[in-house]
């Protein structure tokens, strides 16, 4: 079992001040947004040992076995308007690959708009569902999910060949799951205060302008997608084109085969030769 009260006291004074933990649950976002009804203030963090219907986007499942891997939720209410919401996922991927560079020594990279990728395969994935009232954000749910120690020989046969862990990279598999969320919840927590500083011990609301700037320019770092040919499933349909960037509303700008430049908010890339 995670200890939580281990993942407290080594990030006592920061964002995330509770982390609540979970043996099996259905979902730690569900679980999350549950609390999100119920308490006011941010920095709660669920974490689960295993998910019984781990989500993933687009409606798919997130493989959430016990005692392997990372699977939680970031309860947070920045108050922001809701075109600035995207800023949350952008914070939690390059927070991600900050801190498992610096933990793993591993090239962790971004594949837009937000999987965890080492060497061309899925390390994890980010789940974000945000809740809005009059265009401002009044809680976001954050779910956060990293293979630790599974084996990619273990994992089911349609993400075998495209997923990856921790273990699989580092050819160990008793890494600490608390040493990774902590490490993670510290990078998140301080890129999250850059972005949203506070205002009598509450986010001000608005995100700073020039740390927008900075996180764009990190991530524009770290993202494996720009410069590459790809193909885009978006609600639209299907758009075949070259990644040119992302810009300061993290949308990705595409420059299609057809000569126009479409600015994606969502959507699945694959890349083309
Ligand atoms: C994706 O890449 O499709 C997003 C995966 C997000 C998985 C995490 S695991 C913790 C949290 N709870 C869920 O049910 N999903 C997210």
């Amino acid at each position: 079992m995670i200890r939580g009260e281990t993942i407290e006291r080594a990030l006592a004074g920061g964002l995330f001040r509770r982390v609540i933990t979970c043996g099996e649950v259905d979902s730690t976002n569900s679980v999350a947004r549950g609390l999100g009804v119920k308490h006011s203030g941010e920095g709660i963090v669920v974490v689960a040992d295993s998910q019984r219907r781990g989500k993933g986007r687009h409606g798919r499942s997130w493989h959430s076995p016990p005692g392997e891997n990372v699977y939680m939720s970031l309860l947070l209410t920045p108050g922001c308007e809701a075109p600035d919401s995207p800023f949350l996922v952008i914070a939690a991927a390059v927070g991600i690959c900050e801190a498992l560079r610096k933990s793993s020594g591993l090239e962790v990279r971004i594949k837009w708009p937000n999987d965890i990728i080492v060497n061309t395969r899925k390390l994890g994935g980010i789940l974000a569902e945000v809740q809005t009232m009059g265009g401002i954000v009044t809680s976001a749910v954050i779910g956060i999910g990293i293979n630790v120690n599974s084996s990619t020989r273990t994992m089911p046969p349609e993400i075998r060949e495209t997923a990856t862990s921790l273990s699989d990279e580092l050819g160990s598999n008793s890494i600490e799951r608390e040493e990774i969320i902590v490490a993670v919840l510290r990078e998140i927590g301080s890129l999250y205060h850059r972005l949203f500083p506070r205002t009598a011990g509450r986010p001000s609301g608005e995100a700073d302008p020039e740390e927008r700037v900075w996180l764009i320019r990190r991530w524009t770092e770290l993202d494996i997608t720009l410069g590459r040919r790809i193909s885009a499933v978006t609600s639209s349909g299907i758009i075949l084109g070259t990644a040119l960037r992302v810009d300061e509303n993290g949308m990705l700008h595409v420059r299609t085969d057809s000569g126009s430049v479409e600015k994606m908010s969502t959507g699945d890339i694959s890349y083309v030769e």
